[in-house]
């Protein structure tokens, strides 16, 4: 896949998290993933808008700020601001980090919502649902448990039988119980308002055919298509932590309606910050824009199904793509913080150097969306033995070499080598482009081994003996952390803050991959001081002590 167009404007997301807890490293895989990419993007020099948020609205939040007993817009904020020093911790470089619950949002759900309507995609319908009289509440599948109507196995959802994986409605469920009071619910008529996606399948199918979505998820949208999109329920009664719709008293907009149009408010919010740009002008379907989402594959429907549809019929352009990833386990299993395995950001940068992890997420990834699992071991051997044993150590062998000349590169490196060394700038761009970052680590660390190879086999620890070979040993330290600075090169869009340490050490900054097209001649370095240093494990057991207490 190449990489975007170097004079379009290019827009790049992270799902947005919910306001109602913290962060976790499985938030964590999805925003290195992303931010990888958008490191890579500007080293390239193609400009691009990072923007996120906090996904405030829904049940769940209101939910879970009544037992807080606060305010949910207290609430939000709070999250909203504890998860953006999270990611910031991580090197996330968002260019805005803002809330669904704001102005723009609500501006431009109604507009998108309008526009819809104006164009003849929204009805409105009266729909059975279970409502808690005791909550004053209806009753979302999740709020609902009983028997399953097929195979009578107790403590059911109100969707789907985990045990014989029957689908059903919540009101045929066998005793339903509400799962907020406790009580049984009754069935209630209410109005809804639905967004007629059905009309628009032709017009999602052409979008999906035209996008180069990974396999595994154009199989999966295959499966919906083949069982015909249906209608989407975009509201919710009151009481509902949201946005009303407009002209309909008591009914709020449905979270995941407003949620993706907390992209566009996110980037409205920071252009007009910025120099009064509109995003209206720059997500329009006639702007020379690319448009990509990272996501999970638990969301893909709303990305690739809902999003779009929304999108063509309010006349916003749709995705470029949708780069779909898998869940993250933590050594062996699923992560859960009732099962005890479960380790948040904050409790990881409590140990660790964010580096760390963002090197061996980075080691994992790949275009496919099947599960990573985090794996202690291998975790700890990958760090030392790749960013220690082979990445610092280029430059700590070599630096002392230099030290005796002041520090200073000499006129002649081996030209030869280096061009050698840098031909697969071109490769490893691609693989990172085209999301095979375990790839590009791979041929990474091949670099990394040669350039000790070549100081194995020039060994100035021996002609350094003798003061005749002062030049030689010059220009095989020169060369050799001239290797390091391409590797440090590489690095930087995985593992920032080590590789800002090494331009310190380089006595330079490195605006772009292109930058080691010319290697550094007659230039003086910083002096040395190791800029990462063992996983020990000490911290190693710390790290496994916080994820087993949930
Ligand atoms: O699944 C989630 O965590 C959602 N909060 C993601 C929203 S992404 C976007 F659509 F806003
Ligand atoms: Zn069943």
């Amino acid at each position: 896949m190449p990489l975007p167009e170097k004079n379009n404007r290019v827009i790049i997301t992270s799902a947005l998290p919910y306001a109602n807890g913290d962060l976790h490293i499985g938030h964590l895989l999805e925003h290195v993933q992303t931010d990888i990419w958008v490191r890579l993007l500007r080293a390239n020099n193609i400009t691009c808008h990072y923007v996120c948020a906090s996904d405030a609205h829904g049940t769940p939040i209101m939910l879970r700020a009544k037992e807080l007993e606060t305010e949910p817009e207290k609430m939000v904020e709070e999250f909203r601001s504890s998860h953006m020093k999270d990611l910031e911790s991580f090197y996330i470089s968002h260019d805005n980090f803002y809330i669904t619950h704001s102005e723009e949002n609500k501006y431009f759900s109604e507009l998108i919502y309008n526009r819809a309507k104006e164009s003849g995609f929204i009805e409105s319908k009266h729909i059975e649902q279970l409502f808690d009289e005791s909550a004053g509440l209806f009753l979302s599948d999740r709020y609902v448990k009983g028997t399953c109507p097929k195979c009578s196995a107790e403590e059911q959802y109100g969707d789907n039988c985990e045990i014989c994986g029957a689908k059903y409605e919540a009101a045929e469920l066998i005793n339903p119980v509400s799962t907020i009071s406790g009580q049984k619910p009754v069935v209630k008529t209410s109005e809804h308002v639905f967004f007629k996606l059905s009309e628009l399948e032709t017009n999602v199918a052409s979008w999906m055919k035209a996008t180069p979505l990974q396999e595994a998820v154009k199989n999966k949208l295959e499966e919906w298509f083949q069982q015909g999109l249906k209608d989407w329920d975009i509201s919710r009664d009151s009481p509902y932590f949201g946005f009303e719709i407009p002209d309909m008293p008591g009914k709020y907009f449905y979270v995941w309606l407003d949620a993706p149009i907390g992209y566009i408010a996110s980037l409205e919010n920071y252009l007009r910050a910025k120099n009064n740009e509109s995003a209206e002008e720059i997500w329009s379907e006639t702007a020379n824009t690319e448009i990509y989402h990272f996501i999970g594959k638990d969301i893909m429907n709303f990305h690739a199904l809902f999003w779009p549809a929304l999108l063509e019929t309010s006349k916003f352009k749709k995705p470029s793509n949708v780069f779909v990833h898998g869940f993250l386990g933590l050594n062996g299993a699923k992560m859960s913080k009732s099962k005890g395995n479960f380790l948040s950001m904050r409790d990881y940068l409590d140990i660790l150097d964010a580096d760390y992890i963002r090197y061996y997420l980075a080691s994992k990834l790949s275009p496919s969306i099947d599960d990573i699992d985090l794996n202690y071991d291998d975790f700890q051997k990958k760090v030392n033995s790749d960013l220690v044993g082979k990445f610092v150590n280029i430059a700590s062998r070599s630096a002392g070499f230099l030290k005796k000349n002041d520090n200073q590169i000499g006129t002649d490196i081996d030209h030869e080598f280096y061009e050698n060394f840098i031909s697969s700038k071109n490769e490893i761009t691609n693989l990172f482009a085209d999301l095979e970052y375990s790839k590009a680590i791979k041929e990474i660390m091949k670099l990394a081994d040669s350039a000790n190879a070549y100081v194995d086999e020039k060994k100035p620890w021996i002609l350094a003996k003798d003061e005749k070979n002062k030049e030689e040993v010059i220009k095989i330290a020169g060369t050799t952390i001239n290797l390091f600075r391409v590797i440090n090169t590489y690095l930087k869009i995985v593992i920032p803050d080590t590789c800002s340490k090494g331009e310190t050490f380089l006595n330079e900054i490195i605006s772009s991959i292109d930058d080691i097209d010319t290697p550094l001649t007659n230039h003086k370095l910083g002096s040395f001081s190791p800029i990462l240093n063992r996983l020990e494990d000490e911290k190693l057991e710390a790290l496994i002590q916080r994820g087993s207490n949930g």
